[in-house]
């Protein structure tokens, strides 16, 4: 197994990649600040299974041009020998543009992470509007290991969505509009499940609504809606 973890040196990422060097695969951590890289390279390779496992790191901005993004990438695996993975990476960026990846038997798995005890979770949460956060607080928090697992087993299984827990799992069955499915089972839940899931999203969106409301009203009396927190 190869894996290509962009945002790999930080919390669901770095954790997807540590599961997938457990299960004895090649790594590429992709992220910009080369230190943390490091660090993460360090972490992930005390869960060794065997001594042939790579953990390669590649500083690069992925917001740049993708020809930009392709050639730091293509370098760095061509400087150290590493060409073969360069062939079956390419494959999959280019197929995933052209939308039609199936027959290269190449799945794509969309995952829809819940709230993740991260360090970039905690970083938003200094600058989370009152609203977001309680509304965030209605569900509650996940360990970055918990959903790696989750996705990289779906992503093994060639699952289109990934989902963790009851309300993710409610959230992915109400967007799948015309995604793909992997069975049919799948497909029949999804149908069958529709209709109720859509009814629970009310009352979730009607509590969210009074939320709102509720800070709405605090700031209007204290001009802060903190009071409520
Ligand atoms: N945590 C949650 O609750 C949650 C929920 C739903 C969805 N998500 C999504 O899941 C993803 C990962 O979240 P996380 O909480 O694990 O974040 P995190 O702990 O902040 O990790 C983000 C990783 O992405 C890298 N990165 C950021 N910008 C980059 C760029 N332009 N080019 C290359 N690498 C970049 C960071 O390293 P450098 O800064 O060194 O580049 C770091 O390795 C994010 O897209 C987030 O929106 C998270």
């Amino acid at each position: 197994m190869m894996l290509q973890a962009a945002g790999g040196s930080s919390g669901i990422g770095k954790c997807i990649a540590i599961e997938c060097y457990k299960q004895g695969a090649f790594i590429t951590l992709v992220a910009r600040n080369e230190e943390r890289l490091l660090q993460a390279k360090k972490e992930i390779e005390k869960h060794c299974i065997n001594d042939k496992q790579v953990v390669l790191c590649i500083s690069v901005d992925v917001s740049q041009d993708y020809s930009q993004v392709e050639n730091v990438i293509k370098q760095k695996l061509m400087s150290i020998n590493y060409l073969g993975s360069v062939y079956p990476s390419r494959a999959v960026i280019t197929t995933m543009k052209e939308r039609r990846v199936k027959p290269y038997n190449v799945y794509v798995t969309v995952a829809y992470p819940p709230d993740t005890d991260t360090p970039g979770f905690a970083e938003e949460n200094k600058t989370k509007p009152l609203e977001t956060r309680l509304i965030s607080e209605t569900t509650s928090i996940c360990t970055p290991e918990q959903v790696a697992k989750q996705i990289v087993k779906d992503a093994i299984q060639g699952n289109f969505n990934s989902s963790v827990g009851s309300d993710g799992y409610m959230l992915s069955s109400l967007t799948c509009g015309m995604s793909p499915v992997t069975s049919i089972t799948e497909g029949l839940q999804q149908v069958v499940t529709m209709g109720l899931f859509r009814m629970i999203s009310l009352f979730y969106l009607g509590s969210f609504d009074n939320i709102i409301r509720r800070c709405m009203i605090e700031r209007a009396k204290y001009g802060t809606a903190d009071k409520t927190a």
